[in-house]
């Protein structure tokens, strides 16, 4: 099964890309002031972290916290 958005808010992380690019924004954090997700169980912010950190939009395999730290992305 790929992993492939936010699935409480139903946000595809091709879009959060998208979005991140036309705003600047670095961090979850910032992409949330743009678009309503990640406020729930929270288990998609590893995956938009490495997004934000790689391009990559689509995950084969499970990314946890421990596994993409806040601290990767300079800007968090
Ligand atoms: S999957 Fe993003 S908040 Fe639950």
């Amino acid at each position: 099964m790929k992993i492939d958005r936010c699935y409480c808010f139903q946000k595809r992380f091709a879009d959060l890309k998208t979005v991140a690019e036309e705003t600047g924004a670095a961090t979850v954090q910032d992409v949330q002031q743009h678009v309503e997700f990640g406020k729930n169980c929270r288990l998609c912010h590893p995956y938009v972290r490495r997004m934000l950190r790689t391009g990559q939009t689509s995950f084969e395999r499970i990314i946890r916290e421990e596994d993409e730290p806040r601290t990767c992305t300079s800007a968090e």
